[in-house]
């Protein structure tokens, strides 16, 4: 067993020095690349440059360069019947196996993986909705970063899916 301890702190490392800090914050690491590496048209990037003092139809992706400016994001999803259960679904679908159904960090996965912390303790119930925005987008040491899997409206309704969780303390 002890040997087994050993070699999940070897990866753990490996994965740490892996990480790429280019937002000078500790995270980021990528482990879903879907062909992301190519030559064509990234998303968000169109080949014509927009006219000038124009701006797009769906508003200007908001700018995040670290979790103290994420944090100050004003979180745009309602809390209607069918958000939440459109949360409900996302949350379910990528948090629950290693942060568990109901958020207390005892997914399937995080038993053989790393146990993530409860989500529903007072630390995370305080924390700002952008924050929880910009882990799901970011990750977090060794927390995968979900930004090329759930788009920014799908994060906001994961933020108030883990709300509803924390409510029901
Ligand atoms: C592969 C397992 C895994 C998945 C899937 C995962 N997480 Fe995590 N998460 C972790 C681990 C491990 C940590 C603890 C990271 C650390 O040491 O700070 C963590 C930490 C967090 C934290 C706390 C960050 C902090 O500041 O302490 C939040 C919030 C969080 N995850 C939200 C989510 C949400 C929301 C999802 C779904 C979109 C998700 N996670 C998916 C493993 C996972």
């Amino acid at each position: 067993m002890k040997f087994l301890g050993q070699i999940r702190t070897a990866l753990m490392l490996l994965v740490f020095i892996g990480c790429g800090p280019d937002n000078g914050e500790i995270g980021n690491y990528r482990y879903r690349t879907d062909m992301h590496e190519q030559p064509s048209f990234r998303n968000h990037e169109h080949p014509l440059t927009p006219v000038k003092n124009t701006v797009p139809v769906n508003g200007i992706l908001e700018a995040i360069r670290d979790s103290a400016s994420a944090a100050r994001l004003v979180n745009p999803v309602k809390p209607t019947q069918a958000n939440r259960d459109s949360g409900r679904f996302l949350y379910q679908t990528y948090c629950s196996p290693c942060h568990g159904i109901g958020g207390k960090g005892d997914g399937l996965v995080a038993a053989k993986f790393q146990v993530p912390p409860d989500l529903t303790t007072p630390k995370y119930r305080l924390a700002p909705d952008g924050y929880i925005y910009y882990v799901i987008r970011n990750g977090r040491l060794i927390m995968p970063a979900y930004y090329e899997a759930i788009r920014s409206h799908e994060r906001w309704l994961i933020v108030n899916h883990l709300r509803v969780l924390q409510r029901q303390e």
